[in-house]
């Protein structure tokens, strides 16, 4: 048997890293708990707020956010934070050399009606130990990222990470507290007939959006000549764990039903460490043009299309709409 412990020793660059990452996840056994005692627990409902991107938060919201912020404030490697639920990156230990980022609560939507939500957080290498760090110093491309990873509480409590070359998964055993190794070299395949997509947003997609679309509900009948079938779990967190389990393509793609958005999902802590999940499992990542981890962030908070999953599928739609473009 292989726990977390045991491998971050065996496979991790570096002690500062592992660290990090054991304090993030031990916050994630404390969020699975409340979560398995839900309405008991008092975590259910509205916080009565907004974050900074104007969304309600959730009591979880709040409190996942806090307790992720407590831990790694007190966690000398950890050179600051940077939130879906915090205005700005805070900053932490200013002699640490590592920077996290992290959703604290992914499918906020879900929380209230006991389905599937998450944690996702990337770690990226800080540049000036010994100073407070800044936003700025968050706003490096996803190709920095030093460790990625997220935890799905759904039936069971499963991490997903990586920091090699490989992405590996634990599950959480309730009965010990352990991460145990359940997988150690996720590999996606290339084909998939399974996608999600909230098509509710349909008329605001672009074109290419909407003919890629409509040739996966032509089915057999169509171009692509063959059935597809759609699965949305409404938090990335399960989209993005089911790809990884037997494939597929998910997608939040540019829509305009917020002129001044460029997509729903953050470029920091969401798409990001997602796409490097993805991409070390063999899969693709992109905002329908450009590879996501290539892109240079402005802003901690900035959204981005996101078109991930099985490479050949990917691909496809990011072909079409290069082509439109070119017309
Ligand atoms: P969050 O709860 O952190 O705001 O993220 C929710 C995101 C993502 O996880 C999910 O794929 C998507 O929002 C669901 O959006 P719809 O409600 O539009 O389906
Ligand atoms: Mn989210
Ligand atoms: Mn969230």
């Amino acid at each position: 048997m292989t726990t977390l412990t045991s491998y971050l020793d065996q496979h991790s660059t570096s002690t500062e890293l592992n660290d990090v990452i054991t304090t993030v996840t031990n916050v994630g056994k404390t969020i699975s708990q409340l979560l398995r005692k839900g309405a008991l627990a008092d975590i259910l409902g509205e916080a009565g707020n907004q974050n900074v991107q104007g969304e309600d938060q959730k009591k979880l919201d709040v409190l996942a956010n806090d307790l992720l912020l407590d831990a790694l404030a007190k966690n000398t490697h950890c050179a600051g934070v940077a939130s879906e639920e915090l205005d700005n990156a805070t900053p932490a230990n200013a002699d640490g050399s590592l920077l996290v980022l992290f959703d604290p609560l992914d499918g906020s939507s879900n929380i209230d009606i006991n389905m599937a939500v998450g944690t996702i957080f990337s770690i990226l290498p800080y540049q000036r130990q010994g100073q407070t760090s800044e936003n700025s110093d968050f706003l490096q491309a996803g190709n920095q990222q030093l460790a990625a990873g997220y935890l799905l509480y759904g039936t069971s409590t499963v991490l997903a990470l990586t920091i090699t070359e490989n992405v590996v998964m634990f599950s959480l055993d309730p009965d010990t507290g352990d991460y145990v190794l359940i997988e150690d070299n996720v590999q996606i395949d290339a084909d998939t007939s399974e996608y999600a997509i909230n098509s509710s947003n349909y008329r605001y997609w672009r074109a290419p959006m909407q003919q890629y679309i409509d040739e996966l509900i032509a089915g057999e009948a169509g171009v692509r000549g063959r059935d597809f079938n759609t699965r949305w779990v409404a938090a990335m967190v399960g989209d993005v764990h089911r790809i990884l389990c037997r494939g597929g393509l998910f997608t939040y793609p540019f829509d305009t039903k917020y002129a001044h958005k460029a997509g729903k999902l953050r470029l920091m802590y969401e798409a990001n460490p997602m796409s490097l999940l993805i991409e070390r499992a063999g899969g693709g990542a992109t905002d329908a043009v450009n590879r996501i981890l290539d892109i240079e962030p402005t802003d901690i908070h900035q959204r981005v299309p996101v078109v991930l999953g099985s490479k050949n599928e990917v691909d496809y739609v990011k072909d079409l709409h290069v082509n439109y473009s070119e017309k």
